[in-house]
């Protein structure tokens, strides 16, 4: 075997420090370990060769060989420390949480148009000194029809308009003494709880859902939600009324709005009034149609009677206003159904 020179066993090591110090990976760098100071690796492989110089070159060569393999081993170690934090440092960066990310941010609620428009209403005739009562859902009907003088044959007494809670048989109920009972298709019977329940002078708001067999349509719903409004006092006229309605479209609506008062009829007042509020809507021939919002009018004397009020002493007037409607007409909605849909990107569009 050709003896290899001192300068040559140098150059060879220099070889291998560099090849060391560039190996681009630990798997590199492994077999680079085994190719050089493996069992078959190249230096052992020299250090073999140490048994065929003599024993002062020997001394010199094995001195050097020796030198050199700790600066292999040392470099081996190095780059290995190097490759292996350089790997460390992929993984981390992979693997890293990065906190600095916006969070995910719950979404955020808002009230229900219905809800909003029901409470700013209250606000208002809070406002004018009215006081809020809650009221029944299942009334009877002694409280809706018969108290609140509409006749014995008016047509919303039919099965059609009211949803009767018990079977409805006149004949048989007013023989044994019961009153049929009723979901309320409007909030005022209360009117006839508050005059058997208090002393006038009142005012007091009656918020609350309603019932009747509607089919729905753009503006009709089966179950909706008035505010009773009744003011009970002495020389209380339809200015009264007028002032007090005025106030609560100018706030509901605003100014530019139109609405308008149109006479109507109600058993219970007299006269009677409903007032509408023009809601624009392109799909109508006339870009858009009045949307009647409440009814209202001076009490009967005889309602006054059935709640135990002197007519010849006490005047007043009341109100009941559809939610529904004002929500329509506020928010410019031209099918009330969109309100109980319950499409979110619908009702945050109000948020
Ligand atoms: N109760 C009537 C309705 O539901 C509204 C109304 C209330 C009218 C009070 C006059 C007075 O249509």
């Amino acid at each position: 075997m050709e003896r290899i020179s001192i300068d040559a066993l140098r150059d060879r090591v220099d070889g291998a420090l560099t090849d060391i110090a560039q190996a681009p990976t630990l798997e590199a760098l492994a077999a680079l370990k085994a190719s050089l100071v493996g069992k078959q690796g190249e230096i052992i492989g020299l250090r073999r060769q140490l048994g065929q110089f003599d024993p002062e070159d020997r001394k010199v060569f094995g001195q050097v060989l020796n030198d050199h393999m700790a600066a292999i081993g040392q470099a081996l170690e190095a780059r290995q420390a190097f490759l292996e934090i350089e790997r460390d440092n992929v993984v981390l960066a992979a693997e890293r949480l990065d906190l600095t990310l916006p969070a995910r941010k719950p979404a955020r609620g808002s009230l229900h148009p219905l809800t909003e428009t029901l409470e700013q209403i209250l606000d208002v005739l809070c406002g004018l000194g009215y006081e809020i009562v809650r009221g029944v859902e299942v009334e009877s009907e002694w409280f809706n029809f018969d108290a609140l003088n509409a006749p014995e044959d008016h047509p919303s007494r039919g099965l059609t308009d009211t949803i009767y809670v018990h079977e409805f048989d006149t004949a048989q109920t007013r023989e044994d003494g019961t009153t049929p009972m009723l979901m309320r298709p409007q909030t005022s019977p209360m009117q006839i709880r508050t005059m058997l329940d208090r002393e006038p002078p009142l005012a007091v708001a009656i918020p609350g859902r309603v019932y009747r067999q509607d089919t729905p349509d753009a503006t009709h719903v089966p179950v909706f939600h008035q505010i009773e409004g009744l003011t009970i006092g002495t020389d209380i006229s339809m200015a009264d009324l007028f002032g007090t309605l005025t106030a609560f479209a100018r706030t509901q609506v605003g100014d530019k709005t139109r609405f308008r008062f149109r006479p109507h009829y109600f058993p219970f007042t007299e006269p009677s009034v409903e007032l509408d509020a023009w809601i624009e809507d392109p799909s109508h021939p006339d870009g858009g149609k009045w949307v009647e919002m409440l009814g209202a009018g001076m009490v009967h004397p005889n309602v006054l009677r059935n709640g135990g009020i002197d007519p010849e002493q006490w005047q007043g007037f009341a109100f009941g206003i559809g939610i529904e409607r004002t929500a329509m007409v506020r928010y410019g909605v031209p099918d009330l159904r969109l309100f109980a849909d319950n499409d979110l990107r619908l009702l945050h569009s109000f948020a």
